[in-house]
Parts: structure tokens; C-alpha cells; sequence
């Protein structure tokens, strides 16, 4: 795939670097976009990191960039973390330095493109604003880690964020927890034993079938949180 990923002053490096963490150089042309603030927020964050290698860098006020041009072929662009002050000027189409133009372009080219803002609460300015860069196609992802994994580690945490933008992308994260596909064995082991629901063993069967085989239904709805109904997401 041939990618953006741009990273703004929001708080959040970690997910730009976790996002790349899952992005191999040699499988991928990443073009790679600092706002000055964002390098200021690294190094806040992650103090003496070193900043991310491998990918191809745009300085903010390169309009050379080939991403600034809808006639250079991209598959997506992905900003990450997005500020409220980035996305405020993605949403009024300002364009003004390299990575506006980029996003300007992956609109109206009709390419992919995904703002991961981070920010709470949000000002009615802040939540239009969002309302506008989806209605222009946006994909938006708010940096709102999930817990149902229960992530031992901050890079867990941040992952279950990275990995709804990876499944957007259509890029492949085989490790990701997925909620009612990868039974935790020992938990499954314990119910067997002690002779409990049938829920675990019902979600290991489900996987055990061929790979053409399709998906079981599982019929308890507290495992099946996509079911309609379910409230969850
Ligand atoms: C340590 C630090 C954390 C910040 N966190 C956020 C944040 O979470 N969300 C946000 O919208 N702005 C945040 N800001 C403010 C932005 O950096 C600021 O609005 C800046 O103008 C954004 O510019 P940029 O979008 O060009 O990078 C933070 C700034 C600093 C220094």
C-alpha cells in the first residue's frame, strides 16, 4: 500500500508510533508528515525516542509532497493524533501547508482518509467540525481506547485504538483481539472443567471448523456484541 501518516500537536505520539509499529517499511511506502508541534508532543511524551525511520519525510511546508497532488496514486491517508486545530482546518479546507493539501486531496479524490483526534470534552465548534469532515468522507476514530480486551500494558491500550484503523485500512493484524472470535483457552479450559455454560466451548467449536466453513452463531447475546440489539460496539 502506498500511505500518508501525518501526526499533529495532539497528545497521543504513542498511537502515530504503534501505528507504524505495524506498518513494515518493506511492504508498505509510507510517506511520513510531522506538524512542529507534533515533534514537540514526542518528545514530551516520549522523550528521548528516537523518531520513527524507514519512512519517506515531508517537512509541513512542502507542497511538493506527491500526496499534495490528486494525479500521485495513494491508497490512504491517516492522521495521527489528530488535533481539534488540524481538524477544525481540515473541515474549512484551509489547505495551507502540506498535510491540509493532503487531506483536502484524499477527499476530494475520494481516497481514504482517517483522523484520529484526540481531545475531551469537546466544544460545539469541535463536535461540527467532526460532523463536517464526515459528511466531506472522512473516516473518523476518535482516540477512545476500548478495555473488553483488558490490555495489561499501555501499548495495549493504545493498540485497541491502532487497530480500528488498521482494519480500515484493510491491513492485516492477526494479534488484535476480536470479541467473541479468539476464546481465551484457559478460560474455556476452566468452564469445561467446572462444568459451566456452554458459551466457551460453543466459541472454540466456531473456530475449529474449516476455513470455508461460515461463522457460527452464537446465541448468547452477551458474546455477541455486534448482534443487533446488543448495544455494544
Ligand atoms: C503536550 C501537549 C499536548 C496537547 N494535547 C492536545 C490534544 O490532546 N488535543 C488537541 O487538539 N490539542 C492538543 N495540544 C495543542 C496542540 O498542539 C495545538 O492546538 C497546536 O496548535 C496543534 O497544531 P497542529 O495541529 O498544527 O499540530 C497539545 C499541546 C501540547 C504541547
Amino acid at each position: 500500500m502506498k500511505l500518508v501518516v501525518a501526526a499533529t500537536g495532539a497528545s497521543g505520539a504513542l498511537y502515530l508510533k504503534r501505528l507504524l509499529d505495524h506498518l513494515d517499511p518493506a511492504e508498505h511506502e509510507i510517506h511520513l508528515l510531522f506538524t512542529g508541534y507534533a515533534r514537540q508532543v514526542w518528545r514530551e511524551e516520549l522523550g528521548d525516542m528516537p523518531f520513527p525511520q524507514g519512512c519517506v519525510e515531508h517537512g509541513e511546508k512542502c507542497m511538493n509532497a506527491p500526496f499534495c497532488s490528486g494525479s500521485a496514486l495513494f491508497d490512504a491517508m491517516v492522521v495521527i493524533p489528530c488535533s481539534m486545530g488540524t481538524l477544525g482546518r481540515v473541515a474549512a479546507g484551509t489547505s495551507d501547508n502540506a498535510l491540509l493539501r493532503g487531506c483536502d486531496v484524499f477527499l476530494k479524490e475520494r481516497r481514504k482518509l482517517v483522523l484520529v483526534p484526540r481531545e475531551t470534552p469537546w466544544n460545539l465548534i469541535q463536535a461540527r467540525n467532526i460532523v463536517t469532515v464526515m459528511e466531506a468522507g472522512a473516516h473518523v476514530v476518535p482516540a477512545c481506547p476500548g478495555f473488553y480486551s483488558r490490555p495489561q500494558t499501555v501499548e495495549a491500550v493504545v493498540d485497541t485504538v491502532v487497530a480500528r484503523v488498521l482494519d480500515y485500512l484493510g491491513i492485516a493484524n492477526p494479534g488484535t483481539f476480536r470479541w467473541g472470535c479468539e476464546p481465551d483457552a484457559s478460560k474455556v479450559a476452566a468452564a469445561r472443567s467446572s462444568g459451566g455454560s456452554a458459551s466457551p466451548p460453543d466459541l472454540l467449536e466456531g473456530r475449529s471448523g474449516q476455513e470455508s466453513d461460515p461463522p457460527k452463531t452464537v446465541q448468547n447475546s452477551k458474546n455477541c456484541p455486534h448482534e443487533p440489539g446488543s448495544g455494544a460496539s
